[in-house]
Parts: C-alpha cells; sequence; structure tokens
C-alpha cells in the first residue's frame, strides 16, 4: 500500500494560481531541490557570450535529472487516487522509466515498465544499466517492439495492463505517458521555472537551452516564461521525434488548459538537426570528445 501521508498539500505560486485551473492538490517531495546555477567554461563560446548551467542533474542522487520534477506531481496523484500500481513506458534505456520505477518503489508503488527494444537481438533488452535498476527495483518489464507508436500501440497496451491487474487484484493503476510529459507532470517544470525566478534569472540570463525528448520540461518553462511576462527565449534542442511533432502536442496542451489563443511557436523554439545518429545512440568519436572536454576541466 502506498504512504499516503507523504502526501504534501501544493501550494502553487500565485502567477499559477490566477492562470491556471485543475491545479494539482498534492506533491511529494522526491528531489534536491532548489538546483544551483553556476558558470560552464565550454570551449570556443563566442566572443560576448557566457554559457551557464543549471544542475538539475543535481536533483538526487538515485533519481537524478529532470524527472524528479515531474514526477513529484505525478505519483503525488497515483496515490491521492489511491492508486497502487504506476505503469509508464519509453525506451529500453529510458531514464524517465528508470526514475519513475525507483521513486515508486520508495513510495509503496509497484512499477509496470513497457519498454521499447530492438527485438532481433537479445543484447537489445538484457539486465544492463537502467533494464538492471529497473529489476532491482521490483519493477514489471513487457517489451514491445522499437517501432511501436505512443498513441496507436504503448497507450492501448498500457490500458490493458491496467485492466488485466484490476481484474486480478482489484487494485487501481495510474498511468505515465511517455518521459511525463501531460497536463500533470507539466507541473514539474512550471514549479522549475518557479524556482528559476528566485535564483533572479529572468534579470540575469537572455535564453535558456536544454533537450526536448518528450516536450514536459519544454511546455513548464515555455508557459512559465509566458505566463509570468517574462523576457527569456526558450529553445529546445529536438533529441527525439522533431519540432513539429513537439509543436502539435505542445499546441493539444493548450487547448487542455484552455489557453487556444496562445500558439505553440510564438512561446518556444524547438530546433532539429542535432541528434547525431539518433536518440541514445553515440558515435565512439563523440564519447572521446566528451572525455577529452572532461579532461580539459580538470
Ligand atoms: C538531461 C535531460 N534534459 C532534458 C530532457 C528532455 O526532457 P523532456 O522529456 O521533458 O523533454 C532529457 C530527457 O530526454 C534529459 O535527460
Amino acid at each position: 500500500m502506498a504512504f499516503r501521508n507523504i502526501l504534501q498539500t501544493y501550494a502553487a505560486p500565485d502567477w499559477i494560481r490566477k492562470s491556471l485551473s485543475n491545479i494539482p492538490r498534492y506533491r511529494v517531495q522526491l528531489g534536491n531541490l532548489d538546483t544551483p546555477i553556476h558558470k560552464w567554461n565550454l570551449p570556443d563560446v563566442p566572443e560576448g557570450f557566457e554559457v551557464y548551467i543549471k544542475r538539475d542533474d543535481m536533483t538526487g542522487s538515485t533519481l537524478s535529472g529532470n524527472k524528479v520534477r515531474k514526477l513529484e506531481f505525478l505519483l503525488a496523484d497515483a496515490i491521492s487516487r489511491g492508486c497502487c500500481h504506476v505503469i509508464t513506458c519509453g525506451a529500453i534505456q529510458s531514464n524517465h522509466c528508470r526514475a519513475t520505477a525507483i521513486a515508486a518503489a520508495q513510495l509503496g508503488l509497484k512499477t509496470h515498465l513497457v519498454l521499447r527494444a530492438d527485438l532481433q537481438s537479445t543484447a537489445g533488452v538484457g539486465c544492463q544499466g537502467n533494464v538492471l535498476l529497473d529489476r532491482l527495483c521490483g519493477a514489471a518489464i513487457y517489451v514491445v517492439p522499437n517501432n511501436m507508436c505512443y498513441k496507436t500501440g504503448l497507450l492501448p497496451r498500457m490500458e490493458r495492463i491496467a485492466q488485466h491487474i484490476k481484474q486480478e487484484t482489484g487494485e487501481e493503476s495510474y498511468l505515465i505517458p511517455v518521459g511525463g510529459s501531460d497536463g500533470v507532470g507539466l507541473y514539474g517544470y512550471l514549479e522549475g521555472f518557479n524556482e528559476l525566478l528566485t535564483q533572479g534569472v529572468p534579470e540575469q540570463f537572455d535564453d535558456i537551452v536544454f533537450a526536448c525528448g518528450s516536450g514536459g520540461t519544454a511546455d513548464g518553462l515555455a508557459l512559465g516564461n509566458y505566463l509570468t511576462k517574462s523576457k527569456l527565449k526558450i529553445h529546445g534542442v529536438t533529441v527525439s521525434d522533431n519540432r513539429q511533432y513537439f509543436l502539435s502536442q505542445t499546441a493539444e496542451l493548450l487547448t487542455q488548459l484552455r489557453m487556444e489563443e496562445v500558439k505553440a511557436a510564438d512561446i518556444m523554439d524547438l530546433i532539429d538537426g542535432y541528434k547525431g545518429q539518433g536518440y541514445a545512440l553515440s558515435t565512439p568519436q563523440e564519447l572521446g570528445e566528451f572525455y577529452l572536454l572532461s579532461y580539459c576541466r580538470w
């Protein structure tokens, strides 16, 4: 049984309360927040520019990264609705799925992961990296073909798992989409934007640049920037899917929020063309450059 007493009442900042309805009632604390911001001495930064980094890799050692912020709201929602199971999906080595499995185990929820893999190769599934961590957390794993798309494949599969659990145990399941990017997970990066406000970011910076994998980080930051009338430019570099896909996903979210008058392309800049070999794939040369960069810093 999940730990209901871990739920904290969520008090949204004024700028969120004034503009949005359906605000989550609860949050759980998973991350070490606020994360620091510090100067990043990258090579080849053009003269007149400075780069700083928001250290969301420091949100927590086992959970780490941006997923934690969304899970604080998603798992609170699951617990408050009396769900005992969490079902989510992603690529075989998905960081979101690993973070969900760890956080859910901490909170007394059982996790089910629908993972896309190259079924032609057993090495494609295996028991290493995040899959090993998923299994150590007791997550049930369901492997599906790599090309299965969310709306027509993954979502119906998650719904069937939820039905099966209900029939077998009578227990309810909570479904989380790819990357935790939905109207509840959104609050992770609306709050993330609020953290940037308290750190004085809009006064000190011009641009925010980040990876756009499932779109939730982009949505939270872009909406936060828009709703607070801040003047930052929000740039997401697509690492899966493409600009058009994310713009239509954000348009759907804006409709859900009854903000149809806002155009996704007016509040965020999405940049294609930097995927290299593809999502989660690196060349030896790219890894070599990374090590060289790390080495040079010290
Ligand atoms: C470090 C980092 N930043 C950003 C993202 C993208 O986040 P989102 O899935 O919210 O688009 C990811 C995941 O893909 C990530 O690992």
